[in-house]
């Protein structure tokens, strides 16, 4: 089955009988319709001939230090001119794709890792390199195993990309003593860290360890947010956060694209930073998102037949299902759109072709209720579908 075949399969996902927990969607009963629509209202009131202009490409100086704050909360501490504002996080890993990476240059990955960060780096032609994760995140051994290896072939990798709190697609979150680990690595390695953060907020059972970012003290980690999960993906606001030389480079680079995110967002984002309404709503997201979770652990706890394991995340929206070996999500995916529920398979989320007895649930976008039937329509595909080796035992 080629790539576009899936696509095509998800697409019908929109139709209303199919349960689909392949998106990375908010609940769209977290939007702040009525804050946003007042703030917009004031500021169109007030500065329509600013937040209607072209900006500055660095972002707008109000949003930048509201997003200073924000960081300084999580032990980031850094100046406005260190903050650049990105059209989503997503903009941002290009922006990094293109700042740092030529034809032929490694990046280490984790197994799995973000797919549109993967599709990133493919598209400026690097090579990546694969390194598992366990329950504490990215395994220290193996990274350190894989740098030594390609030291001694006379290979430095440019970047070790990784999103270190309830990650997509896997929901594990690295441990403390694995992200000191990673950035002693990085720096006798010479190479620098990307930090991908945006479900940091979304922590069901209390806070993660410390940032990579806030751990550094070389300018090695470029760390990457996003308002996506915590206010809403429409508005676009992202940034990235670095050295004063690599914002610089950065802003070079953005120049060439879209010459600056629109006005109009940033200052609404800004004011609804100001007004304290993204600390006050955080804890009613988090609420929600844990009673899904919590929902779609159940459900598999009761649904799923024995050889199947899933990751417990601890916050963000996404778990991660092992199938027993042998079999293969990917096959398995039109079968389970004819049964009204869809995933993502876990091979496009695995720069070394493996994952493919592996799916990514989705918990924040679907209610509870359909939680419960899209599982229950799952584990009744699984169980038709399971080798005989797994059905006698
Ligand atoms: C790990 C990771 N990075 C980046 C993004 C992109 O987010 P944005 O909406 O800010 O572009 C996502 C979105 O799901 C993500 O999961």
């Amino acid at each position: 089955m080629t790539r576009s075949l899936i696509r095509e399969l998800l697409k019908l996902t929109r139709r209303g009988n199919i349960i689909s927990f392949a998106g990375g969607l908010p609940d769209p009963a977290t939007f702040p319709v009525e804050e946003i629509k007042a703030i917009t209202a004031g500021l169109l009131e007030r500065e329509a001939n600013l937040v209607l202009q072209y900006g500055p490409t660095e972002g707008d100086a109000r949003l930048r230090d509201e997003l200073v704050k924000w960081m300084a909360k999580d032990g980031i501490h850094i100046s406005r001119d260190q903050v650049l504002v990105t059209l989503g996080s997503q903009q941002g890993l290009d922006l990094v794709g293109r700042v740092f990476l030529d034809p032929g240059d490694l990046v280490i990955v984790e197994l799995p890792s973000y797919m549109a960060a993967l599709q990133v780096f493919r598209s400026y032609r690097a090579e990546m390199r694969g390194v598992p994760q366990d329950d504490a995140g990215m395994r220290a051994d193996v990274l350190e195993e894989t740098l030594a290896r390609l030291a001694r072939d006379g290979r430095r990798p440019k970047l070790i990309y990784v999103v270190p709190d309830f990650q997509n697609p896997s929901g594990v979150t690295m441990s403390n003593d694995r992200r000191l680990r990673l950035l002693q690595l990085a720096r006798q390695y010479r190479t620098l860290v990307v930090e991908d953060n945006p479900y940091r907020e979304l922590s069901f059972e209390g806070a993660p360890p410390p940032p990579l970012a806030a751990l550094d003290r070389e300018g090695r980690v470029i760390y990457l947010s996003t308002f996506s999960k915590t206010l809403c993906p429409g508005l676009r606001i992202a940034w990235i956060a670095a050295s004063v030389e690599f914002i610089g480079r950065f802003v070079t680079a953005k120049q060439g694209m879209d010459l600056c995110c629109p006005a109009l967002t940033q200052a609404i984002a800004a004011e609804f930073c100001a007004a304290g309404h993204l600390s006050s709503r955080v804890g009613a997201i988090v609420e929600r998102y844990r009673r899904k979770r919590d929902t779609m652990l159940t459900a598999l706890a009761r649904e799923m037949p024995p050889g199947v394991t899933w990751t417990h995340p601890q916050g963000g929206l996404f778990l991660w299902v092992r199938l027993p070996d042998g079999m293969d999500t990917e096959r398995l995916l039109p079968l389970a759109v004819e049964e009204g529920v869809a995933y993502v398979v876990g091979a496009g989320f695995h720069a070394d072709g493996g994952g493919r007895n592996a799916m990514r649930l989705n918990f924040s976008f679907p209610s509870e209720p359909e939680i419960e039937e899209g599982v229950r329509r799952l584990a009744r595909l699984v169980q038709r579908n399971l080798p005989s080796a797994v059905r006698a035992k």
